[in-house]
């Protein structure tokens, strides 16, 4: 549990260094992630480094006992080199090459990048490689942001054709078939002949797409590999990072994350909650705290991609500049959310940044400093948390507190799919669907009943938990066939599962595929509905409880009864055994109902459900407790709080001791 900050020395005089050191060291920070969009400092001219600055704040920041994660620049190519190599400009979906002038404007594709990603990379490690105060690398700067994974230049179409002649042996026909060009005579004779899925006339064949996406995938991989490789021979022993983000699934990250030390997200809940689809109402609710499950989310699923290990490598210090509106958070939620990263095993929470920019594009964003070098609210709780934890740990003792990952008590493992992610946006077949919102809405419904969830690929090892939840997975996948046929844990399907072949075909047994094995019902028809529609299904024995379904619903044929039937006789959620299978998408508080009912029916598993925005968490010995609000909330027991009190007002935290 370590405090750190993102820091840009190059961005201010160097007579303000030693003392920004020694303040953070005051505050209880021990880490500082600098330098990851200054390669116009490093290089100012092509071939001539000046590395003499970063030697001197690096010499700064370790004599002041800081440990440094050093980002690599290769975020923001300096004008020369974009002018030197006009193609390694990314090109976006219409067509349009992405200008110079702010950031992230190069193709993961170009070779002529490439090339000065492995030469700038080389030069720092080299200079900086065994530096001590140097504990770690970041890698490139949040891959994909401003959505930039996917570009449709030509070095892509070249690489892709490449990647495609890979993945089909060579077959041109096998490509065709797996495609099913024959439809709309899209056949192609040779692989270079295979175009871009950009710019058709109407959409282009989803097949296409969803193998130029995961092709997109595989270029962040071979880039961020490229950078692995040379920092571990000039940097050996040190930890290897990414910073990914929030909301972001345009690339597969267990992929990116197996070259890696570490997994890091950058924590926004306000900026992200103001950019939702969520309703007026509920971004009013939560406007100064952010929702309550969203940032839990990405802690779960972001330990995941790390195997263990994982950051916040930069966190919402006070209002940021970048969404709609940017409202300031409640006082005290940053040392909240600094305390809910910790209860879900974040080694290291750092601030994003140490003082505000008076300049250029972040102008408008808080630091835990104002521009002026005066202190702004996010350092005092930044402060408060770095006490706290240190009292906690006087107290563990010799023993340690045991709050990390490793201690995450294991119960609901909560599979999601990057690759079903894509082909569900590639074909929606509705626009209200949106995968990741409905993961989301899955993942609330558990959280709702205090459990801990483990978000995992679908190769994931499923031993050891008492129920798994299937949110999202379209694409069949024989591995986690293999691992649901040997489980005893409670099962839970959502709509659309193995609905799709790996290649972007319907399976030839119909929905949900050979996942006809373990529950046998055939999905025969589906609906997508408009907003303006819903329904209300009625369980099947006792008939007052009903349950709200909207946007999508399934027709199935099946032996089995359904557990909900609506006024027009279609049946909703049917269960063989430990296997559930939800045929539609139930409203929040129905969701929240039905995924209940199954957790109840496991003995293994103690449900705790929570009141209002009140949220748990358990780890090693302790229970935290998180009150979203907006309403107060009292513990559920009157156990021994050894950090905050019983009652808790809109963003307060308590954390308690379980008997054991
Ligand atoms: C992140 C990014 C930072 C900064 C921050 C502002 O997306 O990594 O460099 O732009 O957002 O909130």
């Amino acid at each position: 549990m370590k405090l750190g900050v993102c820091y840009y020395p190059e961005q201010w005089p160097e007579s303000l260094w030693e003392q920004d050191a020694a303040e953070m060291v005051a505050a209880g920070i021990e880490w500082v992630r600098i330098g990851e969009f200054a390669w116009s400092r490093y290089e100012p001219e092509a071939g001539e480094y000046d590395w003499d600055w970063l030697k001197r704040s690096l010499d700064i920041l370790g004599n002041a006992g800081l440990k440094v994660v050093l980002g690599t620049p290769t975020a923001t190519p300096p004008k020369w080199l974009v002018d030197e190599n006009p193609d390694m400009i990314a090109v976006d979906e219409d067509g349009k090459p992405r200008s110079f002038g702010s950031r992230r404007h190069y193709c993961f594709s170009s070779a002529a990048y490439l090339v000065e990603c492995a030469r700038i990379v080389t030069e720092m490690a080299k200079e900086f490689g065994d530096h001590p105060a140097v504990a770690g690398w970041q890698t490139d700067n949040e891959y994909g942001c401003h959505d930039t994974i996917i570009s449709y230049s030509e070095a892509a179409r070249d690489a892709f054709r490449i990647w495609c002649h890979q993945q089909y042996n060579g077959d041109i026909q096998a490509l065709n078939e797996a495609w099913g060009n024959v439809f709309w005579s899209m056949e192609y004779r040779d692989f270079n002949e295979i175009e871009r899925p950009n710019l058709t006339v109407t959409e282009s064949n989803p097949a296409h797409k969803l193998d130029f996406w995961r092709f997109s995938s595989d270029q962040v991989v071979v880039y961020n590999k490229l950078q692995v490789d040379i920092l571990r021979k000039y940097a050996p022993g040190r930890d290897l990072i990414h910073n990914y983000m929030g909301n972001f699934t345009d690339f597969n990250h267990h992929d990116v994350a197996a070259d890696l030390d570490i997994a890091s997200w950058d924590s926004y809940p306000l900026g992200f909650l103001d950019q939702s689809r969520a309703s007026d109402a509920e971004k009013q609710q939560w406007m100064r705290t952010g929702h309550p499950d969203f940032a839990a989310f990405h802690h779960d699923l972001y330990r995941g991609v790390g195997k263990g290990r994982w950051w916040v490598m930069e966190q919402q210090p006070g209002p940021v500049n970048w969404a709609p509106h940017n409202p300031a958070p409640l006082d005290g939620m940053v040392r909240f959310w600094t305390w809910e990263a910790f209860a879900h095993g974040a080694e290291v929470v750092s601030y994003f940044r140490w003082r505000q920019a008076p300049f250029a594009q972040e102008q408008m964003h808080s630091g835990l400093k104002r521009p002026d070098n005066s202190v702004d609210i996010g350092l005092l709780e930044a402060t408060q948390t770095a006490g706290e934890v240190q009292s906690l740990t006087a107290q563990a003792g010799s023993e340690n507190t045991g709050i990390d990952a490793s201690h995450i008590l294991k119960e609901v493992a909560f599979i999601f799919d990057y690759e079903s992610d894509w082909s569900l946006r590639v074909q929606p077949q509705g626009n209200n669907y949106h995968p990741l919102d409905w993961a989301m809405s899955m993942y609330t419904a558990c959280r709702q009943a205090g459990v801990n969830v483990d978000i995992l690929p679908p190769n994931a090892n499923l031993d050891g938990y008492a129920a798994i939840v299937v949110a999202n997975q379209q694409l069949e996948h024989a591995e986690l066939l293999a691992s649901l046929k040997n489980t005893s844990a409670q099962v839970i399907l959502g709509p659309r599962t193995f609905s799709k072949t790996q290649q972007y075909q319907i399976p030839a047994n119909l929905a949900p595929g050979s996942l006809q094995q373990l529950i046998l019902l055939r999905v025969v028809r589906v609906e997508s509905l408009a907003d303006f529609w819903s329904d209300t299904v009625r369980h099947s024995v006792s008939k007052e409880q009903s349950l709200t379904v909207s946007k999508w619903r399934e027709f199935v044929e099946t032996d089995l009864s359904p557990s909900y039937q609506s006024a027009d006789g279609w049946g909703f959620a049917y269960q063989h055994n430990n296997i559930h299978y939800i045929n539609g998408c139930a409203d929040q508080h129905s969701l929240n109902e039905l995924i209940q009912q199954v957790l109840e029916s496991n003995e293994h598993l103690k449900i705790n459900p929570c009141a209002g925005g009140l949220r748990q968490q358990k780890v090693g010995k302790w229970q935290f407790f998180f009150n979203y609000g907006p309403e107060d909330q009292s513990l559920p027991n009157q156990r021994q709080t050894v950090l905050g009190g019983h009652h808790l007002a809109q963003g307060q935290l308590a954390i308690v001791q379980i008997d054991t």
